[in-house]
C-alpha cells in the first residue's frame, strides 16, 4: 500500500469508521476490564434496542496476550451478548482493519496493566518500552479517539493514573477522561471527596459521579454476566445506572 492510499483508507476510516476508546491504567486492579465489559453492555444494548445492528455494533476488545476478556468471554452464553469481542492476543493490525468496518460504531479496547515501563526514560519519550504489550498498546494509542483511565479512592492507583495520563495519554494528544472506581458507598463522602480534589487539582476531566463497589460485580466477572443480566434488585439497579452515566458521560465526551 503506498502512503496516499493508507491516507485516503485513514480518512475513510476516520469519517465513517467506529469510534475506538481505550482503557487505560498503569495500574492493575483499578476495573479496566470490568468497565470495558459493563461500558459495552449498556453502550451495546442500547444500539440493539435502536435496531442499529448486523453484526453487533459495539465490540469490546482485549489486546491481553494473557487473554483476561479471554477467560471472561469463555463464561458467558454468547448469543445473550447485546456486543461482540475479540480478542487480539498482542496481534498488531486487527484493530486497524476492524476500524475499516463501518456497522461498527464503538469498539471498547481493554488494555493490560503495563508494570514493565522503562523509568529512565526522557520525559517526552515514550516509557513504554519494547515488547509485543507495548507494541499492541501503540496501536490502540495511535487509534483512540478517547481514553478512559480508571482510578480508586484508594491513593495507590493515583500516581500510576498520573504517570500514564502525563507520560503516555497527553504526548499523544488522546482526549481522556477519568473515572473513579470501587467507591465504597459504606466509606462515606471523605474518601471520595479525596479523589475529585486530586482529580480536580490535576486538572483532569473526571465523570461526576463514581462507579459503586458492590459485591455483585465481583461476582459477575466470575459468571461471566454484564450489568444488563443481573437479576433484578436494588443493587443490580444502582450497579447498571453507574454503567448507564459512564456511557452517557463517554458519549459527551466523544
Ligand atoms: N465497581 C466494582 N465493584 C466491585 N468489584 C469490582 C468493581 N470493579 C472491579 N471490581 C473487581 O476488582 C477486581 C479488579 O478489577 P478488573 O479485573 O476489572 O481490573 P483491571 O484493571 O482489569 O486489572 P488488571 O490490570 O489486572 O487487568 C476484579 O475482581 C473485579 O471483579
Ligand atoms: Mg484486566
Amino acid at each position: 500500500m503506498t502512503p496516499a492510499q493508507k491516507s485516503a483508507t485513514d480518512v475513510a476510516a476516520e469519517a465513517t469508521g467506529p469510534k475506538i476508546i481505550i482503557v487505560i491504567q498503569q495500574k492493575g486492579g483499578a476495573g479496566k476490564s470490568t468497565i470495558t465489559v459493563n461500558l459495552a453492555a449498556v453502550s451495546g444494548r442500547s444500539s440493539v434496542m435502536q435496531n442499529d445492528i448486523e453484526d453487533a455494533a459495539v465490540i469490546a476488545a482485549g489486546i491481553d496476550p494473557q487473554g483476561s476478556l479471554e477467560d471472561w468471554a469463555d463464561r458467558v452464553p454468547e448469543e445473550a451478548l447485546p456486543f461482540d469481542y475479540l480478542v487480539t492476543r498482542g496481534e498488531v493490525g486487527v484493530l486497524t482493519k476492524l476500524r475499516e468496518d463501518p456497522t461498527r460504531k464503538r469498539i471498547i479496547v481493554d488494555t493490560p496493566g503495563f508494570m514493565e515501563i522503562d523509568p529512565d526514560a526522557a520525559w517526552g519519550a515514550d516509557p513504554l518500552g519494547e515488547s509485543r504489550v507495548a507494541d499492541a498498546l501503540r496501536e490502540v494509542l495511535d487509534l483512540a479517539h478517547l481514553a478512559i483511565v480508571p482510578i480508586t479512592p484508594e491513593w495507590l492507583s493515583w500516581k500510576p493514573a498520573e504517570f500514564t495520563i502525563e507520560r503516555i495519554l497527553k504526548p499523544r494528544k488522546i482526549p481522556f477522561l477519568v473515572v473513579i472506581n470501587l467507591h465504597d458507598p459504606r466509606d462515606g463522602d471523605p474518601a471520595l471527596d479525596a479523589v475529585k480534589k486530586w482529580i480536580d487539582e490535576h486538572g483532569y476531566p473526571r465523570m461526576s459521579d463514581p462507579i459503586r463497589k458492590y459485591k455483585i460485580h465481583a461476582h459477575a466477572a466470575e459468571n461471566g454476566l454484564t450489568v444488563v443480566e443481573y437479576k433484578e434488585s436494588g443493587t443490580a439497579l444502582r450497579a447498571r445506572e453507574d454503567f448507564m452515566s459512564l456511557a452517557l458521560t463517554v458519549e459527551q465526551a466523544l
